[in-house]
């Protein structure tokens, strides 16, 4: 009986541990030392980006989600296409809609100049992340630091580890918890949709048939997306407030008002349903949820082993 405790007590260290060590390679303060100016350098490059456009911050903020997702917040996704390797950039989520690769590139030359071969571009991609959401009205939060650029990436895994507009409730719960994120941080990450643009593609068939959909949120959005033609015509996902971060987007699917199926499947009488409620109430409660849930998505890295190094140029390995 006294062996079998020692086992559980060992058995239960070495998860904690395991899953301490993966975050444990991080630290608030991983580049006081190294490069103390880091922050400020990003904050200035993000000022500078959404000052010129706004949407600039939506568009970093989604590219973050989509490099976390995809083995890790590794920089993965900033890896250009060559003729004999294929990335992420071009996988079913990515083309022709993540944006902003080169707001990354300018403020990566800005650190260079002050601290050569030492900051990561998935940290600078986590810091803008964070600067863009902050920029725009919302929250700010301490981000742990020290993540390392990835050797390589994958296009097949950004196909299939991201989730599409049309996802259902519980394809969401699952491709989350893949990932360790629980219901709720799935819940909170999504009002990230309180920024930014959508082609029309990616909505269309919610407009036209979805049978939990606002009637004249519908009729307002097929104006400019028709059942054929215009797939690319941009619509903002908030409504009411596109540039600002803010709860508006919890009203909106109160409402039935959100753009996305998948956007409306967390208030369709499902498990969501209350919290949604909660954050179209209590923008304080939102913000600090979506601050947290920030940080552990952040808080994702490559698997152990994995060869990483900190690339000197975004866009190619050293
Ligand atoms: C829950 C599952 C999610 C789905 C199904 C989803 C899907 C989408 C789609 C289809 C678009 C429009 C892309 C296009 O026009 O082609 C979009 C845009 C966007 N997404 Fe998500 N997303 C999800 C979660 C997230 C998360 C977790 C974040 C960030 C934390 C995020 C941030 C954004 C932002 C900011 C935009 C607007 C980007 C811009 O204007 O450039 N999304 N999303």
């Amino acid at each position: 009986m006294a062996t079998q405790w020692v086992l559980v007590v060992v058995a239960v260290m070495a998860v904690l541990f395991a899953g301490g060590a993966a975050g444990g390679q991080l630290s608030t303060r991983y580049y006081d030392g190294k490069c103390p100016n880091v922050q400020s350098i990003v904050r200035a490059g993000m000022a500078q980006a959404v000052a010129a456009e706004p949407r600039m911050g939506a568009s970093i903020l989604r590219m973050f989600f989509h490099d976390c997702f995809v083995n890790g917040c590794d920089a993965s996704i900033l890896l250009d296409d060559t003729a004999n390797f294929t990335g992420e950039k071009n996988a079913g989520p990515n083309a022709n809609s993540v944006r902003g690769y080169e707001v990354i590139d300018a403020i990566k030359t800005q650190v260079e100049a002050s601290c050569n071969a030492t900051v990561s571009c998935a940290d600078i991609l986590a810091l803008a992340a964070r600067d863009a959401v902050n920029l725009l009205g919302g929250p700010t939060w301490t981000m742990q630091l020290g993540r390392r650029d990835a050797l390589t990436a994958s296009q097949s895994a950004a196909n299939g580890n991201l989730p599409g507009p049309g996802s259902d409730l519980a394809t969401l719960v699952t491709m989350f918890g893949n990932k360790g994120l629980s219901p709720r941080d799935m819940t909170a990450l999504s009002g990230a949709h309180t920024l930014g643009q959508a082609r029309c593609a990616t909505f269309r068939s919610r407009i036209f048939g979805d049978g939990n959909v606002d009637a004249a949120f519908a009729a307002l959005r097929q104006q400019a997306c028709p059942q054929s033609g215009g797939d690319s015509t941009l619509a903002p996902i908030d409504v009411q407030t596109p540039d600002a971060f803010d709860n508006a987007y919890y009203a909106n699917l109160v409402k039935k008002q959100g753009l996305f199926h998948s956007d409306q499947e967390l208030f369709n009488g499902g498990s969501q349903d209350a919290l949604v409620r909660k954050y179209a109430g209590n923008a304080g409660m939102f913000a600090a949820d979506f601050a947290k849930a920030m940080v552990r998505m952040g808080a994702l890295l490559p698997a152990a082993g994995t060869p990483t190094e900190v690339r000197l140029n975004c866009r190619k390995v050293n």
